[in-house]
């Protein structure tokens, strides 16, 4: 394996650039190509990010020998299709939150990556945070005792656009894929998979779900109560409770640098902090690149049966909002 890993760019949007600018943190990590619909826009993202080779499409990113993984960091209706192209060709894949639009579709590339023993993650950067490491051991060492509840939310004031992929039904926008599934990332990190999910919500004027809430439950008396929203600020805070104690995680949960572990009896707080290399996408890079030296198919810290998971309890969610993308159809 080459001693660099060496990345394949697709789109330009704002994820992309954010990832790029982390990638240049990290000495044994490289972008050699950067792909978009626009050879122009590429273009000017290899300038702006010292890349070798912009291409005019995705699939010549996928094709170039020198790439050893593909990030797809297009909209979520795009992800199967070029994630799709890219174990085909042989390319290890790291595709954007939520994997794909559901979970058929996320079977597809699951069994596709298996099939052609291609490493596939799903860009689920949270779990490879080292503070989210922590709190996962933490809680299942029993620092909080039995855990009994995860409370979480995230949701941001979106400018509505009928045609930003936020809201655009045809770009499978709304609430859930883009800001839900960390919510229930989360919960799934530290109960696993619920034994039923309920949903309630609002829409939006395109038909995609605005705001979420939803209350999962588990075996072992644990319940969930997760929100994710387009249309409001949330406070984008984190709480595990169990029996001995809880866990609170700050705004934003997601990409927080520090928790704080209290206990019902009065002792004092204790607060766990790390400082994180760069925005944080560094560490889903390196956990990628561990993975390809050690010859791994998928990862440990996102699993394909968790990124399944997760899929499926969104499908459940969205289903009961009553919402359809144009790619259920088709699975
Ligand atoms: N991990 C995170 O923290 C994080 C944060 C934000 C978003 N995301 C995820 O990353 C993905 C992209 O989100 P983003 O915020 O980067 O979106 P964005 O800024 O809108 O960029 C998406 C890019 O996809 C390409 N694209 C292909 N087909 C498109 C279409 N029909 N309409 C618009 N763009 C299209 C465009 O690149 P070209 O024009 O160059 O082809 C565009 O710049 C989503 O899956 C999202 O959930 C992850």
């Amino acid at each position: 394996m080459h001693p660099r890993i060496r990345w394949g760019i697709v789109a330009t949007g704002n994820i992309a650039t954010v990832f790029a600018r982390d990638l240049a943190l990290l000495a044994d990590h490289e972008v050699v190509a950067v792909g978009s619909r626009s050879l122009e826009r590429a273009k000017t993202f290899a300038e702006k990010y010292d890349v070798r080779r912009a291409y005019g499409s995705y699939t010549e990113v996928a094709d170039d020998p020198d790439v050893d993984v593909v990030y797809v960091a297009t909209p979520h209706s795009d992800h199967l299709a070029t994630a799709r192209y890219a174990i085909q060709a042989g390319k290890a894949v790291l595709c954007e939150k939520a994997l794909t639009v559901n979970a058929a579709e996320a079977r597809e590339l699951i069994a596709l990556a298996r099939e052609k023993q291609v490493f596939l993650m799903e860009a689920m950067w949270m779990r490879c945070n080292p503070l989210h490491l922590r709190l996962r051991e933490l809680v299942a060492a029993g620092a909080i005792g039995e855990p009994r509840s995860v409370q979480a939310s995230l949701g941001f004031l979106a400018t509505y656009d009928p045609n930003d992929r936020l809201f655009a039904p045809e770009l499978a926008g709304g609430a859930l894929l883009d800001v839900g599934v960390y919510p229930v990332s989360l919960a799934h990190h530290l109960l696993g998979a619920p034994r039923s999910v309920r949903a309630t919500g609002t829409l939006a004027p395109t038909g995609v779900d605005a705001t979420v809430g939803m209350l999962l439950d588990y075996d072992g008396d644990a319940v969930a109560n997760l929100t994710g929203s387009l249309t409001g600020s949330l406070p984008n805070t984190a709480s595990v409770a169990g029996t001995d104690g809880w866990i609170d995680l700050p705004r934003s949960f997601h990409d927080t640098h520090q928790f704080t572990l209290h206990r019902p009896d009065g002792e004092d707080p204790e607060t766990y902090a790390v400082e994180l290399l760069g925005v944080g996408y560094t560490y889903e890079a390196m956990e990628v690149a561990r993975c390809l030296r050690d010859g791994l198919l998928e990862s440990p810290l996102v699993s394909w049966a968790d990124s399944l998971a997760v899929m499926e309890v969104l499908d459940a969610a969205r289903g009961q909002l009553g919402v359809r993308y144009p790619g259920d159809d088709a699975t």
